[in-house]
């Protein structure tokens, strides 16, 4: 009786420990790049922030919202980094619904600064509802949600391959080496040359991915780098503040004769 509890004990162990270091081998396989973001120092590169912004309002925006953005944001400091002048200018290009006016009307007008991102659904079901029955998410703070963050949103991008044979997708699902299941019911959206940067960078899909993923980051952690510099700045503290409390212990007891 003893031996048989032992051995289901062990069994269990055994496919837990191996259910564990699949688990493990999957997330050590994401894709990565050289972000500019991590590390101590990290800092976001403004060119690719605003190249990023590009690809996603020119690619993402039509099924993805990001709605705690807004226009003016693009210009703040730590971010993308627009001027002023080029952060209305996008404002302006899209049309937001306001009012009511004077005669208890709603009515349409250019988004300015403080407008939010516009909303690509009118709301959630007809989102659903667009995208073969799957919710595009709000990608404001994906890459905080997402266990793997950047890495694992640029595999997603990189990751469409051909199913295996003998794996079957419906129409509308398609394979995805990354995704959880490895079904994913949305569409590649990055192929080469999609996008023309204005800055003279080629459009691969890495880059495309690169790009977008960094903004994505920067949306999802925006004072990521005031947070390093604050960083920064204890440690010098505590550097300074050890040093002077070693050389006031050594003044203190300078004056207590060494007993031999
Ligand atoms: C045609 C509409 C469409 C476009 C364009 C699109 N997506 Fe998606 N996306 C979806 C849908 C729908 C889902 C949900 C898929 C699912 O749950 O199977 C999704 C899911 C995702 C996921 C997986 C999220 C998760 O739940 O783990 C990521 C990451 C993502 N999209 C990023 C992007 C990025 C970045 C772009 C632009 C380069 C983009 N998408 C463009 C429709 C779209």
């Amino acid at each position: 009786m003893k031996n048989i509890f032992k051995t289901i004990c062990l069994i269990f162990l055994l496919t837990n420990f191996s259910v564990i270091s699949v688990a493990a081998e999957e997330e050590k396989k994401l894709l990565s790049t050289d972000w500019s973001f991590k590390g101590y120092f990290g800092k976001f590169d403004r060119g690719s922030l605003q190249r990023g912004y590009q690809v996603y309002q020119e690619v993402c925006a039509s099924c993805h919202s990001m709605k705690y953005l807004s226009y003016r944001n693009l210009s703040e400091k730590g971010g993308p980094e627009f001027s002023e002048e080029q952060a209305k200018a996008i404002a302006s290009n899209f049309e937001v619904t306001d009012g009511p006016n004077d005669d208890g009307e709603m009515f349409t007008r250019p988004a300015k600064l403080s407008d939010k991102f516009v909303n690509p659904y009118l709301n959630d079901k007809e989102a659903i509802a667009s995208n073969g029955g799957a919710y595009p998410p709000d990608m404001s703070v994906l890459v905080k949600a997402r266990s793997g963050g950047a890495d694992y949103v640029y595999s997603v991008l990189l990751g469409y391959e051909d199913p295996p044979s003998g794996i079957i997708l419906d129409d509308g699902v398609y394979y995805n080496k990354y995704m959880y299941g490895n079904a994913i019911k949305m569409p590649n959206p990055l192929s080469d040359g999609l996008v023309e940067y204005n800055d003279g960078t080629e459009a691969t899909e890495e880059q495309m991915a690169k790009d977008v993923v960094t903004f994505l980051a920067w949306s999802a952690e925006p004072h990521l780098e005031a947070r390093h510099k604050i960083g920064f700045k204890a440690i010098i503290y505590l550097i300074i503040l050890a040093l002077l409390a070693y050389l006031s212990m050594k003044r203190v007891w300078s004056r207590v004769e060494p007993k031999v």
